[in-house]
């Protein structure tokens, strides 16, 4: 049996501004199995994203166990977890985080460069996944040449075009309109399936929320 992609337990994260204290995760349990979509659906502040950055080593809990893949990344330093994070991890952010003097197809290159993989093969990692996303034909412009549903399918490339085994997508369908991100969300089920990515997304967006394996509804940094 393979183990769950995320297993939690216990996940507590409280942040520090001077004297004040905020308890942002208040004992988190959630399994996601292997190749699924999950979403991770509350109110503003409710610590949908500190749970996100926690599950992708972007920041660590104060307690709590996580077991990536079967692996306790608990212990961790943080080389180790800036090693995992580039080989296994993907990333989508609602503002889509391109590097903005880069063109497309140098910003869907450079997770491959960070894992040091040689030139001739980058290259046909990144011509394969353009062609899977639908922008080919725009691989040289500027992320200001863009739309932002393009924009976002840059981002969903650069995400996946290491296969990582997990894919954090923090409001990915936020910036939107209607149709583009239903094409966004039809294309992150696509890929996601034929990469074997595990998905955890963080929305407000039903049509996000349908598409997904699981929902898990975040209150006040608890779980329902
Ligand atoms: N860097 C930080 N420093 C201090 N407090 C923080 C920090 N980041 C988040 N918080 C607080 O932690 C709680 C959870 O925030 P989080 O960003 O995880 O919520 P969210 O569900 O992602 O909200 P949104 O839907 O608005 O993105 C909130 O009370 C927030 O104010
Ligand atoms: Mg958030």
């Amino acid at each position: 049996m393979t183990a769950p992609a995320i297993a939690l337990s216990g996940i507590v994260k409280h942040y520090r501004m001077g004297d004040e204290d905020i308890p942002a995760l208040r004992g988190i349990d959630l399994a996601v199995p292997s190749g699924t979509f999950a979403a991770v659906r509350g109110p503003s502040g409710s610590g949908k994203s500190t749970l996100l950055n926690i599950c992708g080593l972007i920041d660590a809990p104060d307690a709590g166990r996580y077991l990536l893949a079967g692996e306790d990344v608990g212990g961790l330093d943080e080389d180790a977890r800036t090693m995992i994070r580039r080989r296994s991890i993907g990333f989508v952010f609602q503002s889509y985080n391109l590097v903005p003097v880069m063109s497309v197809r140098d910003n869907v290159e450079y997770p491959l460069l960070l894992l040091g993989l040689p030139a001739g093969e980058r290259r046909g990692r990144v011509d394969e996944i353009l062609d899977q996303v639908g922008l080919a034909g725009l691989a040289d412009r500027r992320p200001d040449q863009l739309s932002g549903g393009q924009r976002q399918r840059v981002a969903i490339a650069r995400a996946l075009v290491k296969s990582p085994t997990l894919v954090i997508a923090d409001e990915p369908t936020a910036n939107l309109d209607t149709a583009t991100a239903a094409q966004v969300i039809d294309l992150m089920k696509a890929l996601g399936h034929r990469h074997g990515a595990t998905f955890l997304i963080a929305t407000h967006d039903d049509r996000m929320t349908a598409h997904c394996d699981s929902v898990h509804a975040i209150t006040d940094g608890s779980l329902q």
